[in-house]
Protein backbone atom coordinates (compact mmCIF):
# COMPACT_ATOMS: atom_id res chain seq x y z
CA UNK A 1 0.00 0.00 0.00
CA UNK A 2 1.15 3.57 -0.74
CA UNK A 3 1.56 6.74 0.83
CA UNK A 4 1.06 9.97 -1.39
CA UNK A 5 1.93 13.88 -0.89
CA UNK A 6 -0.20 16.27 -2.67
CA UNK A 7 1.25 19.66 -2.61
CA UNK A 8 -1.49 22.44 -2.63
CA UNK A 9 -4.01 23.55 -1.16
CA UNK A 10 -7.15 24.48 -3.39
CA UNK A 11 -10.05 22.98 -5.05
CA UNK A 12 -7.79 21.96 -7.62
CA UNK A 13 -6.18 19.63 -4.78
CA UNK A 14 -8.85 18.52 -3.36
CA UNK A 15 -10.38 17.12 -6.49
CA UNK A 16 -6.69 15.23 -7.08
CA UNK A 17 -7.18 13.51 -3.48
CA UNK A 18 -10.70 12.67 -3.77
CA UNK A 19 -9.55 10.95 -7.15
CA UNK A 20 -6.66 9.45 -5.16
CA UNK A 21 -8.57 8.19 -2.00
CA UNK A 22 -10.88 5.72 -4.73
CA UNK A 23 -7.52 3.96 -5.36
CA UNK A 24 -7.27 0.35 -3.44
CA UNK A 25 -3.75 1.33 -4.21
CA UNK A 26 -3.35 4.03 -1.78
CA UNK A 27 -3.80 3.87 1.83
CA UNK A 28 -2.47 7.22 3.57
CA UNK A 29 -2.72 10.30 1.81
CA UNK A 30 -0.97 13.88 2.70
CA UNK A 31 -1.64 17.40 1.43
CA UNK A 32 0.76 19.93 2.15
CA UNK A 33 -1.08 22.63 3.05
CA UNK A 34 -4.15 20.77 2.11
CA UNK A 35 -7.57 22.30 3.48
CA UNK A 36 -10.42 22.31 5.67
CA UNK A 37 -12.18 19.88 2.97
CA UNK A 38 -9.31 18.07 1.72
CA UNK A 39 -8.52 17.15 5.31
CA UNK A 40 -11.20 14.89 5.75
CA UNK A 41 -9.68 12.64 2.83
CA UNK A 42 -6.26 13.25 3.82
CA UNK A 43 -4.04 14.02 6.43
CA UNK A 44 -3.16 17.65 6.59
CA UNK A 45 0.33 19.06 7.23
CA UNK A 46 0.82 22.93 7.95
CA UNK A 47 3.77 23.20 4.92
CA UNK A 48 3.37 25.71 2.62
CA UNK A 49 3.12 24.62 -1.54
CA UNK A 50 6.18 27.03 -1.87
CA UNK A 51 8.05 25.72 1.23
CA UNK A 52 10.28 23.36 -0.92
CA UNK A 53 12.52 22.40 1.22
CA UNK A 54 10.33 21.53 3.81
CA UNK A 55 8.08 19.62 1.80
CA UNK A 56 11.34 17.35 0.72
CA UNK A 57 12.26 16.89 4.50
CA UNK A 58 8.74 15.66 4.97
CA UNK A 59 8.61 13.33 2.19
CA UNK A 60 11.91 11.99 3.23
CA UNK A 61 10.91 11.50 6.58
CA UNK A 62 7.35 9.72 5.94
CA UNK A 63 9.07 7.29 3.34
CA UNK A 64 6.53 9.02 1.09
CA UNK A 65 5.96 6.69 -2.25
CA UNK A 66 4.56 9.50 -4.81
CA UNK A 67 4.50 12.73 -4.47
CA UNK A 68 1.63 15.07 -6.96
CA UNK A 69 2.54 18.82 -7.30
CA UNK A 70 -0.26 20.99 -7.69
CA UNK A 71 0.29 24.98 -7.67
CA UNK A 72 2.50 26.36 -10.68
CA UNK A 73 4.41 28.38 -8.14
CA UNK A 74 6.19 25.22 -6.51
CA UNK A 75 6.88 24.17 -9.75
CA UNK A 76 8.37 27.47 -10.67
CA UNK A 77 10.38 27.36 -7.62
CA UNK A 78 12.10 23.53 -8.73
CA UNK A 79 10.33 21.30 -6.66
CA UNK A 80 10.32 18.79 -8.84
CA UNK A 81 14.52 19.03 -9.57
CA UNK A 82 14.68 18.79 -5.76
CA UNK A 83 12.89 15.97 -5.06
CA UNK A 84 14.54 13.78 -7.60
CA UNK A 85 17.69 14.89 -6.28
CA UNK A 86 16.66 13.28 -3.12
CA UNK A 87 15.25 10.31 -5.37
CA UNK A 88 11.77 10.94 -4.68
CA UNK A 89 9.08 10.16 -7.16
CA UNK A 90 7.04 13.09 -8.61
CA UNK A 91 4.29 13.63 -10.44
CA UNK A 92 4.98 16.78 -12.38
CA UNK A 93 7.57 18.88 -14.24
CA UNK A 94 11.15 20.37 -13.51
CA UNK A 95 11.81 24.22 -13.46
CA UNK A 96 13.00 23.93 -17.06
CA UNK A 97 10.04 22.51 -18.52
CA UNK A 98 7.61 24.22 -16.36
CA UNK A 99 8.56 27.72 -17.89
CA UNK A 100 6.59 26.66 -21.25
CA UNK A 101 3.77 28.03 -18.31
CA UNK A 102 6.31 30.53 -16.08
CA UNK A 103 7.93 32.32 -18.95
CA UNK A 104 5.70 33.65 -21.41
CA UNK A 105 8.51 34.25 -23.96
CA UNK A 106 9.83 31.11 -23.73
CA UNK A 107 6.50 29.74 -24.47
CA UNK A 108 6.13 31.62 -27.22
CA UNK A 109 9.52 31.22 -28.69
CA UNK A 110 9.17 28.21 -28.83
CA UNK A 111 5.77 28.18 -30.30
CA UNK A 112 7.43 30.22 -33.26
CA UNK A 113 10.42 27.89 -33.58
CA UNK A 114 8.37 24.45 -33.81
CA UNK A 115 5.26 26.41 -35.96
CA UNK A 116 2.97 25.44 -33.35
CA UNK A 117 -0.59 28.13 -33.70
CA UNK A 118 -0.80 30.76 -31.61
CA UNK A 119 -1.27 34.97 -31.97
CA UNK A 120 1.68 36.99 -33.33
CA UNK A 121 3.62 38.45 -30.95
CA UNK A 122 6.77 40.82 -29.73
CA UNK A 123 9.05 40.88 -26.85
CA UNK A 124 9.98 44.43 -25.03
CA UNK A 125 11.80 45.05 -22.03
CA UNK A 126 11.84 49.30 -22.47
CA UNK A 127 8.84 50.81 -21.73
CA UNK A 128 9.27 53.88 -24.65
CA UNK A 129 9.59 50.55 -27.08
CA UNK A 130 6.62 48.61 -26.28
CA UNK A 131 4.87 52.08 -26.16
CA UNK A 132 5.98 53.34 -30.21
CA UNK A 133 5.31 49.75 -30.79
CA UNK A 134 1.27 49.81 -29.54
CA UNK A 135 1.25 53.40 -31.09
CA UNK A 136 1.15 51.37 -34.44
CA UNK A 137 -0.81 48.16 -33.29
CA UNK A 138 -4.44 48.25 -34.13
CA UNK A 139 -6.91 47.40 -31.00
CA UNK A 140 -7.87 45.43 -28.62
CA UNK A 141 -4.12 44.69 -28.68
CA UNK A 142 -3.45 42.01 -25.48
CA UNK A 143 -0.29 42.71 -23.40
CA UNK A 144 0.82 39.70 -20.94
CA UNK A 145 3.82 39.97 -18.25
CA UNK A 146 6.28 37.68 -19.00
CA UNK A 147 6.39 35.67 -15.82
CA UNK A 148 3.71 34.34 -13.13
CA UNK A 149 1.24 37.05 -11.79
CA UNK A 150 -1.43 34.52 -10.61
CA UNK A 151 -3.94 34.96 -13.36
CA UNK A 152 -3.60 38.59 -13.42
CA UNK A 153 -0.60 39.39 -15.59
CA UNK A 154 -2.61 39.56 -18.78
CA UNK A 155 -4.47 43.26 -19.86
CA UNK A 156 -6.72 43.11 -23.09
CA UNK A 157 -6.13 47.18 -24.20
CA UNK A 158 -9.07 48.75 -25.59
CA UNK A 159 -7.24 51.99 -26.44
CA UNK A 160 -3.77 53.02 -26.33
CA UNK A 161 -4.92 54.86 -22.75
CA UNK A 162 -5.26 51.66 -21.41
CA UNK A 163 -2.16 49.80 -23.24
CA UNK A 164 0.32 52.66 -21.30
CA UNK A 165 -1.05 52.08 -18.37
CA UNK A 166 -0.54 48.41 -18.27
CA UNK A 167 2.92 48.44 -19.97
CA UNK A 168 3.91 51.79 -16.71
CA UNK A 169 2.47 49.01 -14.68
CA UNK A 170 4.87 46.03 -15.57
CA UNK A 171 7.88 47.63 -17.65
CA UNK A 172 8.26 50.89 -15.00
CA UNK A 173 6.37 50.11 -11.53
CA UNK A 174 7.33 46.63 -11.57
CA UNK A 175 3.83 45.83 -10.28
CA UNK A 176 4.29 41.98 -10.99
CA UNK A 177 8.21 42.40 -10.39
CA UNK A 178 11.17 43.46 -12.74
CA UNK A 179 10.73 41.61 -16.20
CA UNK A 180 9.32 41.95 -19.92
CA UNK A 181 6.58 41.81 -21.95
CA UNK A 182 4.78 39.87 -24.84
CA UNK A 183 2.72 41.95 -27.04
CA UNK A 184 0.57 39.96 -28.74
CA UNK A 185 -2.26 40.20 -31.51
CA UNK A 186 -6.07 39.35 -30.55
CA UNK A 187 -8.06 36.51 -31.27
CA UNK A 188 -11.67 35.74 -30.73
CA UNK A 189 -13.64 32.66 -29.97
CA UNK A 190 -14.63 30.17 -27.44
CA UNK A 191 -11.99 28.89 -25.14
CA UNK A 192 -11.05 25.47 -23.94
CA UNK A 193 -8.76 23.66 -21.56
CA UNK A 194 -6.74 20.37 -23.38
CA UNK A 195 -4.95 18.89 -20.21
CA UNK A 196 -2.67 15.74 -21.44
CA UNK A 197 -0.40 13.34 -19.17
CA UNK A 198 2.97 13.81 -20.77
CA UNK A 199 6.01 11.98 -20.44
CA UNK A 200 8.79 12.98 -22.91
CA UNK A 201 7.12 12.55 -26.37
CA UNK A 202 4.34 10.35 -25.14
CA UNK A 203 0.93 11.99 -24.44
CA UNK A 204 -2.05 10.54 -22.80
CA UNK A 205 -5.01 12.98 -23.24
CA UNK A 206 -7.96 13.50 -20.54
CA UNK A 207 -11.04 14.74 -21.13
CA UNK A 208 -11.62 18.31 -22.43
CA UNK A 209 -13.11 21.32 -20.06
CA UNK A 210 -13.94 24.65 -19.91
CA UNK A 211 -13.47 27.20 -17.71
CA UNK A 212 -15.55 30.65 -17.10
CA UNK A 213 -13.24 32.82 -16.39
CA UNK A 214 -15.37 36.24 -16.31
CA UNK A 215 -17.35 36.83 -12.35
CA UNK A 216 -20.84 37.21 -13.59
CA UNK A 217 -23.14 35.66 -15.50
CA UNK A 218 -23.17 36.11 -19.52
CA UNK A 219 -19.42 36.38 -19.26
CA UNK A 220 -19.67 40.18 -17.40
CA UNK A 221 -17.52 41.41 -15.42
CA UNK A 222 -13.98 41.35 -14.41
CA UNK A 223 -11.49 38.33 -15.43
CA UNK A 224 -11.21 36.16 -12.40
CA UNK A 225 -9.29 32.77 -11.74
CA UNK A 226 -12.33 31.09 -12.96
CA UNK A 227 -16.20 30.85 -11.70
CA UNK A 228 -16.83 27.73 -12.77
CA UNK A 229 -16.47 24.51 -15.45
CA UNK A 230 -17.84 21.69 -17.08
CA UNK A 231 -16.62 18.83 -19.47
CA UNK A 232 -16.96 17.46 -22.26
CA UNK A 233 -17.57 19.74 -24.51
CA UNK A 234 -19.94 19.82 -27.58
CA UNK A 235 -18.40 22.36 -29.99
CA UNK A 236 -15.44 20.50 -30.18
CA UNK A 237 -15.44 18.29 -33.47
CA UNK A 238 -13.32 15.10 -33.87
CA UNK A 239 -11.94 17.26 -36.23
CA UNK A 240 -10.73 19.68 -33.92
CA UNK A 241 -9.63 17.22 -31.34
CA UNK A 242 -7.29 15.28 -33.61
CA UNK A 243 -5.60 18.91 -34.57
CA UNK A 244 -5.17 20.06 -31.02
CA UNK A 245 -4.02 16.91 -30.15
CA UNK A 246 -1.34 16.20 -33.14
CA UNK A 247 -0.33 19.92 -34.49
CA UNK A 248 -0.70 21.17 -30.51
CA UNK A 249 -0.08 19.22 -27.95
CA UNK A 250 2.20 16.31 -29.12
CA UNK A 251 4.17 18.96 -31.34
CA UNK A 252 4.56 20.60 -27.70
CA UNK A 253 5.77 17.50 -26.16
CA UNK A 254 8.19 16.79 -28.78
CA UNK A 255 9.58 20.42 -29.36
CA UNK A 256 10.63 20.35 -25.22
CA UNK A 257 12.09 16.84 -25.64
CA UNK A 258 14.33 18.86 -28.21
CA UNK A 259 15.01 21.75 -26.37
CA UNK A 260 16.59 19.57 -23.35
CA UNK A 261 13.68 19.81 -21.08
CA UNK A 262 11.71 16.99 -21.57
CA UNK A 263 8.47 17.88 -19.97
CA UNK A 264 6.88 15.03 -17.67
CA UNK A 265 3.42 15.66 -15.72
CA UNK A 266 0.36 17.32 -16.82
CA UNK A 267 0.85 19.84 -19.87
CA UNK A 268 -2.26 22.24 -20.51
CA UNK A 269 -3.12 23.70 -23.61
CA UNK A 270 -5.62 26.76 -23.21
CA UNK A 271 -6.54 26.94 -26.27
CA UNK A 272 -8.73 29.08 -28.48
CA UNK A 273 -11.61 27.63 -31.50
CA UNK A 274 -10.82 30.94 -33.38
CA UNK A 275 -12.15 31.46 -37.18
CA UNK A 276 -8.92 30.73 -38.84
CA UNK A 277 -8.00 27.62 -36.60
CA UNK A 278 -7.74 26.66 -33.28
CA UNK A 279 -4.79 28.49 -31.80
CA UNK A 280 -2.90 28.38 -28.15
CA UNK A 281 -3.71 31.08 -25.88
CA UNK A 282 -1.13 29.99 -23.02
CA UNK A 283 0.32 26.46 -21.47
CA UNK A 284 0.00 25.65 -18.44
CA UNK A 285 3.01 23.17 -16.44
CA UNK A 286 -0.10 21.04 -14.33
CA UNK A 287 -3.68 20.73 -13.80
CA UNK A 288 -5.93 23.71 -14.94
CA UNK A 289 -7.99 25.07 -11.49
CA UNK A 290 -11.14 24.63 -11.60
CA UNK A 291 -10.97 22.39 -14.41
CA UNK A 292 -9.68 19.64 -12.85
CA UNK A 293 -12.67 19.31 -10.64
CA UNK A 294 -15.09 18.60 -13.20
CA UNK A 295 -12.48 16.60 -15.08
CA UNK A 296 -10.98 13.91 -12.60
CA UNK A 297 -14.37 13.28 -11.52
CA UNK A 298 -15.00 11.36 -15.02
CA UNK A 299 -12.38 9.28 -14.31
CA UNK A 300 -13.46 5.75 -14.26
CA UNK A 301 -10.03 4.37 -13.59
CA UNK A 302 -7.38 4.54 -11.00
CA UNK A 303 -5.37 7.70 -10.87
CA UNK A 304 -2.54 6.40 -9.04
CA UNK A 305 -1.56 3.86 -11.35
CA UNK A 306 -1.86 6.73 -13.96
CA UNK A 307 0.64 8.50 -12.02
CA UNK A 308 3.12 5.97 -11.44
CA UNK A 309 3.04 4.84 -15.29
CA UNK A 310 3.43 8.29 -16.36
CA UNK A 311 6.39 8.76 -14.47
CA UNK A 312 7.74 4.97 -15.01
CA UNK A 313 7.43 6.02 -18.59
CA UNK A 314 4.47 3.50 -19.17
CA UNK A 315 1.33 3.63 -21.05
CA UNK A 316 -1.44 4.42 -18.38
CA UNK A 317 -5.14 3.25 -18.88
CA UNK A 318 -7.06 6.26 -18.75
CA UNK A 319 -10.93 5.57 -19.06
CA UNK A 320 -13.93 7.75 -18.82
CA UNK A 321 -17.62 8.25 -17.78
CA UNK A 322 -19.86 9.29 -20.45
CA UNK A 323 -21.42 11.47 -17.75
CA UNK A 324 -21.29 15.49 -18.44
CA UNK A 325 -19.82 17.49 -15.37
CA UNK A 326 -20.82 20.97 -14.54
CA UNK A 327 -18.98 22.70 -11.19
CA UNK A 328 -19.58 26.03 -10.08
CA UNK A 329 -17.93 28.11 -7.80
CA UNK A 330 -18.82 29.78 -4.83
CA UNK A 331 -16.73 33.08 -4.19
CA UNK A 332 -16.58 35.58 -1.09
CA UNK A 333 -18.30 38.99 -1.92
CA UNK A 334 -16.18 41.60 -3.98
CA UNK A 335 -13.75 38.47 -5.69
CA UNK A 336 -11.87 39.17 -7.89
CA UNK A 337 -11.60 42.53 -5.57
CA UNK A 338 -11.26 42.89 -2.20
CA UNK A 339 -13.05 40.95 -0.09
CA UNK A 340 -13.86 39.97 3.96
CA UNK A 341 -12.71 36.10 5.13
CA UNK A 342 -13.97 34.53 8.61
CA UNK A 343 -17.93 33.92 7.30
CA UNK A 344 -19.67 31.11 8.68
CA UNK A 345 -20.10 28.26 5.46
CA UNK A 346 -23.03 25.59 6.23
CA UNK A 347 -24.88 22.87 4.05
CA UNK A 348 -21.13 22.23 2.31
CA UNK A 349 -20.91 18.47 3.53
CA UNK A 350 -21.64 16.73 0.46
CA UNK A 351 -18.36 14.94 -0.81
CA UNK A 352 -19.43 16.80 -4.43
CA UNK A 353 -18.23 19.87 -3.11
CA UNK A 354 -14.62 21.07 -2.95
CA UNK A 355 -12.74 23.20 -1.24
CA UNK A 356 -11.11 26.14 -2.70
CA UNK A 357 -10.76 28.73 0.66
CA UNK A 358 -11.78 27.52 3.53
CA UNK A 359 -10.59 26.88 7.09
CA UNK A 360 -12.23 25.68 10.51
CA UNK A 361 -11.93 28.34 12.99
CA UNK A 362 -11.15 28.54 16.48
CA UNK A 363 -14.90 27.91 17.71
CA UNK A 364 -14.72 24.24 15.19
CA UNK A 365 -16.92 26.01 12.55
CA UNK A 366 -16.34 26.01 8.63
CA UNK A 367 -15.70 29.46 7.84
CA UNK A 368 -14.43 31.64 3.83
CA UNK A 369 -10.77 31.89 3.76
CA UNK A 370 -10.05 32.80 0.31
CA UNK A 371 -11.74 34.65 -2.93
CA UNK A 372 -12.59 31.40 -4.41
CA UNK A 373 -14.17 29.23 -1.38
CA UNK A 374 -16.53 26.27 -2.71
CA UNK A 375 -16.55 24.22 -6.18
CA UNK A 376 -20.10 22.71 -6.08
CA UNK A 377 -19.93 19.54 -8.68
CA UNK A 378 -22.49 17.89 -10.31
CA UNK A 379 -23.06 14.39 -13.00
CA UNK A 380 -25.79 14.35 -15.27
CA UNK A 381 -26.56 12.22 -18.25
CA UNK A 382 -26.47 15.55 -20.03
CA UNK A 383 -25.07 18.97 -19.61
CA UNK A 384 -28.40 20.42 -18.78
CA UNK A 385 -29.25 17.64 -15.96
CA UNK A 386 -25.94 18.64 -14.45
CA UNK A 387 -26.36 22.06 -14.24
CA UNK A 388 -30.28 21.27 -12.57
CA UNK A 389 -28.29 18.94 -10.31
CA UNK A 390 -25.40 21.72 -9.68
CA UNK A 391 -27.41 24.40 -9.09
CA UNK A 392 -29.58 22.15 -6.19
CA UNK A 393 -26.13 21.76 -4.43
CA UNK A 394 -25.59 25.43 -4.81
CA UNK A 395 -28.79 26.42 -3.09
CA UNK A 396 -27.73 23.62 -0.18
CA UNK A 397 -24.55 26.04 1.02
CA UNK A 398 -25.72 28.69 3.30
CA UNK A 399 -23.27 31.78 3.95
CA UNK A 400 -24.14 35.37 3.55
CA UNK A 401 -20.83 36.26 1.65
CA UNK A 402 -20.94 34.08 -1.11
CA UNK A 403 -21.87 34.94 -4.62
CA UNK A 404 -21.90 32.58 -8.03
CA UNK A 405 -22.49 32.28 -11.65
CA UNK A 406 -25.91 30.42 -12.59
CA UNK A 407 -24.96 30.08 -15.86
CA UNK A 408 -22.00 27.92 -15.94
CA UNK A 409 -21.94 25.21 -19.12
CA UNK A 410 -25.09 27.36 -20.76
CA UNK A 411 -23.80 28.11 -24.01
CA UNK A 412 -23.44 24.21 -24.60
CA UNK A 413 -26.82 23.38 -23.88
CA UNK A 414 -28.92 26.20 -24.37
CA UNK A 415 -30.02 26.39 -28.28
P1 LIG B 1 -3.53 33.83 -20.29
O1 LIG B 1 -3.09 34.00 -18.86
O2 LIG B 1 -2.42 33.99 -21.28
O3 LIG B 1 -4.35 32.59 -20.48
O4 LIG B 1 -4.60 34.97 -20.54
C1 LIG B 1 -5.73 35.12 -19.73
C2 LIG B 1 -6.95 35.34 -20.59
O5 LIG B 1 -6.79 36.49 -21.41
C3 LIG B 1 -7.22 34.22 -21.56
O6 LIG B 1 -7.92 33.15 -20.98
C4 LIG B 1 -8.02 34.91 -22.62
O7 LIG B 1 -9.38 35.02 -22.24
C5 LIG B 1 -7.41 36.28 -22.68
N1 LIG B 1 -6.39 36.32 -23.72
C6 LIG B 1 -5.08 36.00 -23.60
N2 LIG B 1 -4.45 36.12 -24.77
C7 LIG B 1 -5.36 36.51 -25.67
C8 LIG B 1 -5.32 36.83 -27.09
N3 LIG B 1 -4.20 36.76 -27.80
N4 LIG B 1 -6.47 37.20 -27.67
C9 LIG B 1 -7.63 37.29 -26.97
N5 LIG B 1 -7.73 37.02 -25.65
C10 LIG B 1 -6.61 36.64 -25.01
N1 LIG C 1 -8.31 27.60 -15.19
C1 LIG C 1 -7.14 28.23 -15.64
C2 LIG C 1 -5.90 27.82 -14.98
O1 LIG C 1 -5.84 26.86 -14.22
O2 LIG C 1 -4.89 28.49 -15.19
Amino acid sequence: MAKVLVVGGGGREHAIVHALSKSNKVDEIYAAPGNAGIAKLAMCVNIKDTEVEKIVEFAKAEAIDLVVIGPEASLALGIVDELKKNNIKVFGPTKAAARIESSKNFAKDLMLKYNIPTAGYEVFEKYEEALNYVKKSSFPTVIKYDGLAAGKGVVIANNLNDADSALKDMLLDDKFGHGKVVIEDYLEGPEFSFMCFVNGENVYPLEMAQDHKRAYDNDMGPNTGGMGAYSPLPFITEEDYNYALNEIMIKTARALVNENCSFTGVLYGGLMKTKNGIKVIEFNARFGDPETEVVLPRLTSDIFDAFNDVVDGKNPTLTWSTDATIGIVLASKGYPGEYKKGFVIEGADSDDIYHMGTKIDEAGNLVTNGGRVLFAVANGKTLAEANKKALALVEKIKCENLFHRTDIGAKAFRK
